[in-house]
């Protein structure tokens, strides 16, 4: 097989960039090693920026998201009982789309059907090469068990967090930045009606609790447990016991409730490899990054990475303008580490860390108090939960 630019990996990254290339005449190649229904069905994210939004909307690609994904223009953050609302619209002009990840799937795949681009699901033994040259490829076995080999221009590892693009490059020219957390999230899907209008973010004795949403009769609630918590051993009427704890108050503000279909535990880490490009190999994503989901910044991250990474490819391949590519790296990685400080910082803030000292946790607890009273406190945390400001966005 020949292509332009083969991408490995078709999660929302993969599967915006192929689109995005084939709006400007260029094609590509898809391979995932997951099958298409177990990527259709497995719950990630929830929260789109405006960003997002208009990258995958505007180009046609996800237009499901103005009439099935739900405006947010606010989100509060509750902290010992008490709500302070976050209005995204009066503070900075933002909101943000509840619109889940694996709908932006759907979306993204059926586009690429209707425009006829081809993506191989279900494939194994996935191996890139040649990316020092300007001949790259990457081989691997077919869903019906015929070996395979696509030759390219490009070569985008957009292939998660255990990517083997980012792992194929050699030790000596990366660095990894990374930190561990003594806590993780216990994620649940339930059967019920929403149980406030927008998502409440909150922190407790207890720890961190995170009341989201996927639809009118579906919620998705999270909250810090122990990262080798056993999520089988908790029956659903101790999930809702534990997560009514964390949002007490005086208010007497109660959680909807209902059948818990899914409880999975997810991994928590900050995770960077840097730079995002060797030769003729690209970065974008998880495959280069992974940040703690407190504040929704992953899938965002990785969208705009794609953003970026379009406008080098279409340069390179239709003016033989290398320069984008060049910057790649150094430009994603700006916004990256933007992310990677939000995403730790509302991480600390808002969890009860087991290993902080009682001076860390008041202080933390006056950090928050202070930024949540102050009208340039709350504007500082809009702007960055809806994506940061146009101007900025790099
Ligand atoms: C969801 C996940 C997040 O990490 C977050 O910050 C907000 C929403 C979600 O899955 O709905």
């Amino acid at each position: 097989l020949r292509t332009t630019v083969a991408i490995v990996g078709a999660g929302p990254a993969g599967l915006a960039l192929a689109h995005l290339l084939h709006t400007v005449g260029i094609d590509s190649i898809v391979v995932d090693n997951r099958d298409r229904e177990t990527i259709a069905t497995t719950h990630r994210a929830g929260i789109l920026e405006q960003g997002s939004v208009e990258l995958l909307a505007d180009t046609g690609a996800v237009t499901r998201v103005h009439t099935h994904g739900h405006e947010h223009e606010g989100t509060v953050f509750r902290v010992d009982g008490v709500d302070h609302r976050i209005d995204f619209q009066g503070l900075v002009g933002a909101s943000v789309w509840l619109y889940p990840q694996n709908e932006v799937f759907v979306d993204l795949a059926q586009t690429r059907d209707a425009a006829g681009g081809t993506v191989f699901y279900g494939v194994s033994d996935t191996s890139p090469a040649a990316f020092d040259t300007d001949r790259p490829h990457v081989d691997f076995t077919d869903a019906d068990g015929t070996p395979r080999r696509i030759v390219c221009d490009w070569l985008v590892g957009a292939d998660g967090s255990r990517s083997v693009c980012r792992n194929a490059i050699p030790e000596a020219e990366r660095q990894r930045f990374s930190l561990e957390y003594p806590f993780a999230w216990f994620g649940i899907l339930c059967e019920a009606p929403p149980s406030a209008p927008e998502l409440i973010y909150s922190r407790s004795e207890r720890g961190f609790a995170l009341i989201s949403q996927r639809s009118d009769t579906v919620q998705r609630m999270y909250f810090q447990c122990s990262p080798d918590e056993d999520a089988s051993a908790w029956s659903d009427d101790r999930i809702f016991a534990e997560l009514q704890a964390r949002v007490d108050g005086p208010d007497g503000f109660e959680l909807t409730t209902g059948p818990v279909f899914e409880r999975t535990v997810l991994p928590f880490r900050s995770y960077v490899s840097e730079p995002m490009r060797s030769g003729r190999l690209l970065l974008a994503g998880d495959a280069a990054h992974t940040v703690p989901p407190t504040g929704a910044k992953g899938l965002n991250l990785a969208l705009q990475d794609v953003r970026v990474l379009f406008e080098a490819l279409r340069d390179a391949v239709l003016s033989g303008d290398e320069s984008g590519v060049d910057g790649y790296s150094d430009r994603a990685l700006q916004r990256v580490w933007k992310a990677q400080n939000f995403s730790y910082w509302v991480t600390s803030l808002m969890h009860r860390d087991p290993q902080a000292g009682d001076f860390e946790t008041r202080r933390r607890a006056g950090e928050l108090r202070g930024l949540l009273e102050s009208d340039h406190g709350r504007a500082y945390l809009a702007e960055a939960y809806t994506g940061w400001p146009r101007e900025s966005r790099l």
